[in-house]
């Protein structure tokens, strides 16, 4: 079974849309018994609540289904995970804070899968903002989860 984190700060927008992204590609492509997908927060603020509903909205205009509880992220989760992703540099400056050398997990940010997208390129937080910046997030997370997919599928012969 291959292993996948999304993460970013709160585990209400960002990261449990790239889940439920990921999830309707993997099971598209009918690998839904061969990876195993999670999401998760750097903060632990909104442990236990649903994903927010703007980006429950956003994803459902496009039949994508997004849910879960929210949690934070535990150290021991780069033993149990193959890829750790974050959703911008913020993000991924906790995350390595945390890691230890010789983890399993690789650790990297999303859209460094979206070939179109510079390497650096974030998944902007949208909490603050406009009901755009959730479909941004959904078009971000479609790109780079289609990268991410096929990246996996050849190196694990999916
Ligand atoms: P997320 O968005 O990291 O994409 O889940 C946020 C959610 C909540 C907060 C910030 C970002 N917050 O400050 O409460």
């Amino acid at each position: 079974m291959v292993s996948v984190c999304f993460v970013c700060l709160g585990n209400i927008c960002r990261s449990p849309t790239a889940e439920g992204v990921f999830r309707s590609l993997v099971r598209e492509a009918g690998l839904e018994g061969a990876i195993r997908i999670d999401s998760a927060g750097t903060g632990g603020y909104h442990a236990g609540e649903p994903p927010d509903e703007r980006a429950r909205k956003a994803a459902a205009r496009r039949g994508i289904v997004v849910d879960g509880r929210a949690r934070k992220f535990r150290a021991s989760d780069f033993s149990e995970f193959d890829y750790v992703l974050a959703m911008d540099a913020s993000n991924l400056a906790d995350l390595k804070a945390l890691y230890s050398a010789g983890a399993r997990a690789r650790l990297s940010l999303l859209r460094a899968f979206d070939a179109t997208a510079p390497e650096d390129a974030a998944v902007p937080d949208p909490y603050y903002g406009g009901d755009d910046g959730f479909d941004d997030v959904i078009d971000q997370c479609l790109r780079a989860c289609r990268g991410l997919l096929e990246h996996i599928r050849q190196e694990h012969g999916l």
